[in-house]
């Protein structure tokens, strides 16, 4: 089964946004920046730790297709191709991914001055598929950029069309779409996706985090293998989010089931962000299907307790300060049968009774 558990990776997008921004003309995404990527995912033990995918978002693009009417990278900064990019990828162990989008302008024609023409898959959708089986793409996220403002196109049926050509040539290509819940993706996306956008793109800063979050409060019945609600990728280690605000991010996307797409810069990054993203035990909790992702349960003055259960027949909480003063909450009061709770962050096995949890900090601790 194509990501029967939630896929991990890093994507380009995250951390290059800003560079895209300030410079529209000549983004930093190039060739060299995400094979230094790639080999950061290996040589920091992240692949080891199941970071698998490399996805090369938006902005790769040469600004005009080749005579056949292909996409191609941009000359200058993928001066060796696409294939090669993802061949490069591959002798490194990982899987290789790509962005295009159903319509004819890509997000970034769009909100960060991209140039281009005829960037978008609109009307070349079985050219764009099979250039992309031929590079050996292994993942694609498919981008909606207000196709239905920009050329009338519905959801669902444009990306089914896209599925059904995945399936005819290159049926191994996991299937990523990203339509930010504006139709409702949860009730037909795991028909024929593998991953579906529930949100507006999450920013690196706490409020943004706590508003996706509140988005994600009715859709567990909707993810199982295969098929994953998808909150966005990680802004673990970027932007304004403090060390406790990144747990709580960790910890939340753990328990949600979602994708694990590191975005920041895997080349600089702190110790303490790369044992976060690496720690087996929170990401043992993402990988683990018993039946539903984590949802919410219990929700009181700032402290929300997010609850789901685990094939070993334990019982995995996030327990969030959403609030900024330091809270206690009892525990062994609120789940009277569990005696005692695993932190799985530090690894002891003896939590109970009142726990004080900072500031827009989480626990995520294990039933005993
Ligand atoms: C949208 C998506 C982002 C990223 C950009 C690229 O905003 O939600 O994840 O792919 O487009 O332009």
């Amino acid at each position: 089964m194509k990501a029967a558990t939630p896929p991990m990776g890093w994507n380009s997008w995250n951390h290059f946004l800003n560079k895209t921004k300030l410079r529209a003309d000549i983004p930093a995404t190039t060739e060299k920046a995400v094979l230094n990527q790639a080999r950061a995912l290996v040589d920091t033990g992240m692949a080891a730790a199941g970071y698998e995918y490399v996805v090369l978002d938006d902005c790769f693009q040469s600004y005009k297709r080749d005579h056949q009417g292909r996409l191609q990278g941009h000359p200058h900064r993928f001066p060796n191709g696409i294939k090669y990019l993802a061949d490069q990828i591959h002798d490194m162990g990982l899987k290789f991914g790509i962005y295009s989008v159903p319509g004819s302008l890509t997000c970034a024609q769009q909100y960060d001055d991209y140039h281009g023409l005829d960037l978008g898959s609109l009307g070349r959708e079985e050219v764009d598929v099979q250039a992309f089986a031929e590079w050996g793409v292994d993942y694609l996220k498919y981008d909606w950029c207000r196709a239905h403002i920009n050329d009338g196109l519905k959801a669902p049926a444009a990306f089914k069309k896209m599925a059904d050509l995945l399936s005819k040539y290159a049926p191994e290509i996991v299937y990523s779409i990203s339509e930010y819940g504006l139709f409702e993706s949860h009730l037909w996306a795991p028909d024929f996706c593998n991953l579906w956008r529930t949100t507006d793109d999450l920013m690196p800063n706490w409020p943004s985090l706590m508003r996706t979050l509140d988005l994600q409060e009715n859709l567990y019945p909707y993810s199982k293998p295969g098929h994953w609600n998808d909150p966005d990728m990680l802004q673990v280690g970027n932007g304004d989010l403090s060390d406790s605000e990144n747990r709580a991010h960790m910890y939340l996307w753990a328990i949600l089931n979602a994708p694990l797409m590191a975005g920041n810069d895997l080349t600089t990054m702190s110790e303490k962000t790369l044992q976060l993203l690496t720690h087996p035990g929170v990401i043992a909790i993402n990988q683990d299907w018993a039946g539903s992702q984590g949802r919410l349960t219990f929700n009181l003055d700032g402290i929300q307790i997010w609850e789901k259960p685990l094939s070993s027949g334990s019982t995995a909480i996030v327990i969030l300060n959403r609030s900024a003063e330091i809270q206690d909450f009892n525990v062994t009061q609120k789940f009277e049968a569990v005696s005692s709770w695993k932190d799985v962050w530090s690894g002891d096995q003896a939590i109970s009774g009142n726990i004080s949890i900072p500031p827009h900090d989480a626990f995520l601790l294990i039933s005993q």
